[in-house]
C-alpha cells in the first residue's frame, strides 16, 4: 500500500548525515576508508576514527569505533534545529516510540532511538565545523567522494517501516513491489531532494545494507575500482561498476574490512515537485537494479551488518530479484 507524506510533518528532518560502525582493527579500517575510498581523516583517537568526504564542513559522516564484533552501531540523521530534537522526543513518547539524549563527540543535541523496524538511529541538528576540502584538488584520493548520500537497511517488513518514515516527512520516489501489486519489496524515501535518503528493502532484518557516498564523476568511479585493485582489496568489489534502474545512478559497491558495504556513485536526480509521483518496479524486472550488466551476487542481495544485541527477523513477503547464481544457473 502507498503511504502519504504529511506536508506539515511533526519535526524538519533534513538529510542522512553520517554512520557509526564497530570495527575490529581500526587502523586497517581507517587505511581503507583513506586509501581506497577516499575520505578525509577528520580527527582519530585510540577508539574511534572521524572521517568525512571531500565536500563536508560537518566534523563527520563515517565514525569507526573499535569493537570485538563488526556492527552497524547506528545510522544518523540530520534535523534542522535544536527545537526539532525536543518536538522529536514528542513525538516518540506520544508514540512509544523509546528514545534518550545522549553527548556525542562534535555533535550539537542528539537523539537515539529504533525505528519501528529496528533500525538503530540517532539525530542531530549541528556538528563542528572543519574545512572544506573540494578545491583540495591536490588532496583528491581513490574515488574522492564528496558526501554522504543515503543508507540502505534491509528489514523483515517494508511496509511498517516506509509508514513510519513517509509518517515523519519522508516521500517515497520510487518503489519496488510483487509483481503486478502495490505489496512493498523496497522503498525509496528522501527529504533531501533527490531521489533518497533511506532506503529498506526486504530480507533478514534489520541490517544496514550500505551507505553510500558520491563521487565528481564515472573517472573517479572506475579509478576507486583501479585503487582497490592495486592495493589487493579488488576481490572486495562486490558489485559493479553499473547504471541502477532506480535512481539512475552509476554504481561501485566495495566491502571493508570487516565486511560493512559502502557504495561510491554518481548523482542521484532531483525529486522536489509535489506533484511528482512515485516510480513502480517489479520485483522481477531486472532493469530496476541495473540498466546494463549481470544481476548482482548472492553476496550483495544477502549479506549486510547487524544491530548491535537486535534480534534479526524473516521478512514478511516472500519475493526475490533474480541472483547472478540464478542467471548462471548455480545452486
Ligand atoms: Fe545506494
Amino acid at each position: 500500500m502507498l503511504p502519504t507524506t504529511p506536508l506539515v510533518p511533526p519535526f524538519a528532518l533534513t538529510r542522512a548525515s553520517h554512520v557509526s560502525l564497530a570495527v575490529t582493527d581500526l587502523g586497517r579500517s581507517r587505511d581503507f576508508y583513506r586509501d581506497v575510498i577516499g575520505l578525509v581523516v577528520t580527527e582519530e583517537s585510540e577508539d574511534a576514527v572521524y572521517l568525512r568526504g571531500l565536500e563536508e564542513s560537518a566534523h563527520h559522516s563515517l565514525v569507526l569505533e573499535r569493537a570485538d564484533e563488526p556492527r552497524a552501531l547506528r545510522v544518523g540523521l540530520r534535523v534542522r534545529t535544536e527545537d526539532d530534537i525536543a518536538a522529536a522526543e514528542r513525538c516518540f513518547a506520544a508514540r512509544g516510540i523509546e528514545h534518550r539524549r545522549v553527548e556525542r563527540p562534535h555533535q550539537g543535541a542528539t537523539l537515539q532511538f529504533r525505528d519501528p523496524v529496528g533500525t538503530h538511529l540517532e539525530l542531530t541538528a549541528s556538528m563542528d565545523l572543519v574545512p572544506r576540502k573540494m578545491q583540495r584538488f591536490d588532496e583528491f584520493v581513490a574515488g574522492a567522494p564528496q558526501r554522504l548520500d543515503h543508507f540502505q537497511v534491509v528489514t523483515h517488513d517494508v511496509q511498517a517501516a516506509t509508514d513510519f518514515w513517509t509518517g515523519l516527512g519522508m516521500r517515497m520516489s520510487e518503489y519496488t513491489a510483487k509483481d503486478g501489486t502495490d505489496e512493498l519489496w523496497g522503498s525509496w524515501m528522501e527529504v533531501k531532494g533527490n531521489t533518497h535518503d533511506l532506503v529498506f528493502t526486504n530480507g533478514r532484518g534489520p541490517r544496514l545494507h550500505h551507505f553510500a557516498y558520491t563521487v565528481p564523476d564515472a573517472s573517479a568511479l572506475l579509478h576507486a575500482a583501479d585503487v582497490a585493485g592495486a592495493l589487493g582489496v579488488g576481490d572486495e568489489i562486490d558489485r559493479g561498476p553499473g547504471r541502477h534502474g532506480i535512481s539512475n545512478a552509476l554504481f561501485l559497491y566495495l566491502r571493508d574490512p570487516d565486511q560493512h558495504r559502502v557504495e561510491l556513485f554518481t548523482t542521484h536526480y532531483q525529486f522536489i515537485d509535489l506533484e511528482d509521483e512515485p516510480i513502480r518496479w517489479d520485483v522481477s524486472d531486472a532493469r530496476r537494479a541495473q540498466l546494463w550488466g549481470l544481476p548482482a551476487s548472492r553476496r550483495w542481495f544477502f549479506e549486510a551488518s547487524p544491530f548491535p544485541g537486535e534480534p534479526v527477523r524473516e521478512p514478511l513477503l516472500h519475493a526475490s530479484p533474480a541472483t547472478l547464481e540464478d542467471y548462471l544457473g548455480v545452486h
